[in-house]
């Protein structure tokens, strides 16, 4: 596996690869690689020849600056992982390299990045959008893999696609889970043994809608939810939400639904913010 830090030597990399007639596919991420990142790169070795993994803490996207300073940062352990995971090019920039003057673009998703985390966390979809766009701009790929853990953001990234007309396909690839249904995520490693217990509970909800939807209205199921998550002392909700798979709209009753229903979790376990969904 190759690595390298600056936009020169990616350029160089990947003219390499195009030039050997390579197809590349691109898997973003903001490393503390688990699991769930690696089946990326295991989807992107699948369908193309040449994969590139960035591993970029995206100042950017984070509103609250003490998640920033928290998150996990662990550069060598990643560089094994990807080396595992047959990974041909790690990018691994620097500030100054992703954002070498202050970028400032707004970008607009009308409805899509108002609601669930766009709500909860402003900012945040505009900051994924700066970093990705830029992102793309560098490593020109035929195919970008992203995971249906970051719902939202998949839909976002999505109209992104469109509306700067790049010929990327978006691939949304599935939730990888660990033993006890927790969705992998990046910030699970900050939860306290009890910590982790309680954010068991937020599979076993999700499993709880997907048989419920079969009898319920969407705000009967919703209720439901609101009041579980209110008995756990260590837990507080941000939202638990059933909307139009597409537009993200809360829906009432799934028939209001268009595009199929997603039901979609966010909630603090002691300090740490999880989040899940399932396709309903
Ligand atoms: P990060 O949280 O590191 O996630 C990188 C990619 O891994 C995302 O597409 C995310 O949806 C996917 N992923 C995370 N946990 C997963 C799981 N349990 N199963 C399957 N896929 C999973 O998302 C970001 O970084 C950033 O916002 C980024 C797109 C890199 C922009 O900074």
């Amino acid at each position: 596996m190759q690595v390298c830090i600056t936009e020169k030597e990616l350029k160089e990399y990947i003219a390499a690869a195009k030039k050997a007639g390579k197809s590349i596919g691109f898997v973003p991420t903001m490393g503390a690689l688990h699991k769930g990142h690696i089946s990326l790169i295991e989807e992107s070795k699948k369908q193309c020849k040449f994969t590139v993994c960035s591993v970029f803490v995206n100042p950017n996207q984070f509103n609250d600056k003490k998640d920033l300073e928290r998150y996990p940062r662990q550069p060598e352990k990643d560089t094994e992982l990807l080396k595992k995971a047959g990974c041909d090019l790690l990018f691994m920039p620097t500030e100054k390299d992703i954002y070498p003057k202050p970028y400032t673009r707004k970008f607009s998703f009308g409805k899509l990045d108002q609601v669930l985390e766009g709500k909860h966390r402003p900012g945040h979809f505009n900051g994924v959008a700066q970093v990705v766009s830029r992102l793309f701009e560098l490593v020109e790929p035929d195919k970008a893999f992203f995971g249906l853990k970051d719902y939202q953001q998949l839909l976002v990234i999505k109209d992104l696609v469109k509306q700067l007309k790049l010929k990327i396909e978006i691939v949304g690839c599935a939730i990888l889970r660990d033993e006890e249904n927790l969705a992998l995520s990046s910030r699970n490693a900050l939860l306290t043994e009890e910590e982790y217990d309680e954010a068991t509970f937020i599979p076993i909800w999700m499993d709880e809608v997907k048989k419920l939807s079969t009898r319920y209205k969407a705000s009967q199921i919703k209720a439901r939810i609101e009041t579980l998550v209110a008995q756990r002392d260590k837990m507080k909700l941000d939202y638990f939400e059933i909307c139009d798979a597409e537009t993200l709209e809360s829906i009432k009753n799934f028939e209001d639904a268009e595009n199929g229903s997603v039901a979609l979790i966010a909630v603090h376990v002691g300090k740490i913010r999880l989040i899940d969904n399932v396709i309903l």
